[in-house]
């Protein structure tokens, strides 16, 4: 039997033998569910294509692959690994890991704590105009191949302050209700119902975009590689994608970890929600790049390139509006999944570190996130003037985070993992105390976490910050 056979078998067989006094995923496919639920999200169909179509297209998805092999993979296993063997929120996780270090390893989980909020902070507006473009859509509203009146449509949008607020608050009390049902109850089961939904959903509208007149110039553009366009900054671009697609550096995966079974073949599962991430991602590029350029769109507008790019695209196109709803709801699906994991980062801090109970903890952070938030919803009306480094706050959020919390978070993980915890210990979380007879993948992991994801998080840091 392959070791992959045996977790499997192992995952089937004993569903309910462990004894849960803490809160957690109850099978191998609820894990599973909940962490690609996780990994997949506005990051694969908003973050993603725009970076690429601003970065140059294949060679930057070359780069990205490289990140999300050598720093991604085994920054997720190593992450999922300590908070399995701990089983707590990500502060309490290194307080108990490394409980007479000199180093105060715990303040990895601060900085997931702070990160938490600020990536939500901008994430639940993007989600928030994702869900209105589902009724925008619906309307009919941009439904045009006029891109001035779908650019107008936008800034309407996200102009108005108190529309921007109130679909924040929205999306704040969805996802606080979800997540007040609990770990099983609620996250488990949301995205255990949502992901299927969401993967017919991508493949369908692949195949309109890859069967319309043209589509080749668009698979062209995401397949074969120019890297004039690859600077020390785009590097760093794409690694902080590479972390913020894997929800990893803040303690997403140490808090997820914390809920797998003790059957669980963590590199497995990690690698299985790796790949299926980047199908989606590829997905989204393959529905969106030749759309892009069969109807002669410029693929390099960034961020508004769902919001503005896309509905002239899907007016152009036979049975467009229907596809255009379609694509906004699979959107607004894989967003779910993505802020639920955000928000039980904080959840857990306060429910464990803090004594609270999970509904004070839930309540207290989305008081919290909505005053984040909403410096991030106005920041293309009333807070449009308060900036730092010439950003505003929705801008300064995502960089923040993406390009410099992450990837430390990132780099704090893997030292730690790699030079405090060590071989025996990891040897002994990853082959579930001996279990699994998995060796060679056990000292490959070692040492990429060790050696290879530490130097390459460092050099493209520093590099790309224009340090060095
Ligand atoms: N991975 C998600 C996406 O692509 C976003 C996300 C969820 C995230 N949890 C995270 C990003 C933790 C960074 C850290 O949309």
């Amino acid at each position: 039997m392959t070791t992959q056979s045996l977790a499997e078998s192992a995952d089937k067989t004993s569903a309910s033998s462990t004894p849960l006094t803490r809160d957690g995923f109850t099978t191998g496919l609820g894990v599973l569910a909940a962490t690609l639920g996780s990994a997949v999200g506005l990051g694969n169909i908003w973050k993603f294509p725009a970076l690429t179509g601003m970065n140059g297209g294949a060679a930057f998805l070359l780069v990205y692959l490289l990140c999300t092999l050598l720093v991604g993979l085994p920054v997720m296993i190593a992450e999922q690994m300590i908070g399995r063997t701990a089983r707590a929120d990500a502060i309490r996780t290194f307080r108990k890991l490394a409980p007479n270090s000199r180093f105060p390893w715990w303040i990895t989980g601060v900085m997931g704590f702070a990160a938490a909020f600020l990536i939500m902070g901008f994430y639940t507006e993007v989600a928030g105009w994702v869900f209105a473009y589902v009724v925008k859509a619906a309307s009919g509203e941009i439904l045009t191949t006029d891109a001035a009146v779908t650019s107008q449509a936008f800034v309407d949008l996200i102009s108005n302050p108190t529309l921007s607020l109130l679909i924040q608050w929205g999306i704040l009390i969805l996802i606080g209700a979800i997540a007040m049902l609990g770990v099983s109850k609620g996250i488990e089961r949301t995205t255990k119902r949502l992901m299927p939904v969401l993967f017919g959903l991508l493949v369908l509208v692949g195949v309109r975009s890859l069967t319309l007149p043209g589509a080749g110039e668009g698979l062209a553009f995401l397949f074969k590689p120019d890297f004039s366009a690859i600077t020390g900054e785009v590097v760093l671009v794409a690694m902080g994608l590479a972390f913020f697609k894997l929800s990893l550096g803040m303690g997403t995966m140490v808090t997820y970890g914390s809920y797998f079974r003790d059957d669980q073949n963590i590199p497995v599962t990690a690698t299985r929600v790796m790949l299926a991430d980047l199908t989606v991602s590829l997905l989204a590029g393959i529905a969106i790049f030749p759309a892009v350029f069969a109807f002669g769109v410029a693929p390099e507008v960034g961020p508004s390139l769902l919001f503005i790019t896309i509905p002239t695209v899907f007016a152009s196109m036979p049975m467009g509006n229907v596809f255009m709803v379609v694509f906004f709801i699979l959107s607004s699906i894989a967003a779910i999944g993505a802020m639920l994991s955000l928000l039980e980062v904080p959840v857990a801090i306060l429910n464990e570190q803090f004594s609270l109970s999970r509904r004070n903890a839930t309540l207290i952070t989305l008081v919290a996130l909505a005053l984040v938030g909403s410096l991030a919803a106005l920041s293309n009306s009333v807070t449009a003037d308060i900036t730092l480094f010439g950003k505003n706050a929705f801008d300064l959020y995502d960089f923040l985070t993406s390009n410099i919390l992450l990837p430390l978070g990132g780099l704090m993980i893997a030292v730690f993992v790699g030079w405090v915890w060590g071989f025996k210990k990891m040897k002994a979380a990853l082959s579930n105390n001996g279990v699994l007879h998995n060796d060679g993948v056990i000292t490959a992991v070692f040492l990429l976490v060790k050696f290879v994801a530490p130097v390459l998080i460092l050099i493209i840091m520093l590099n790309g910050l224009g340090l060095f």
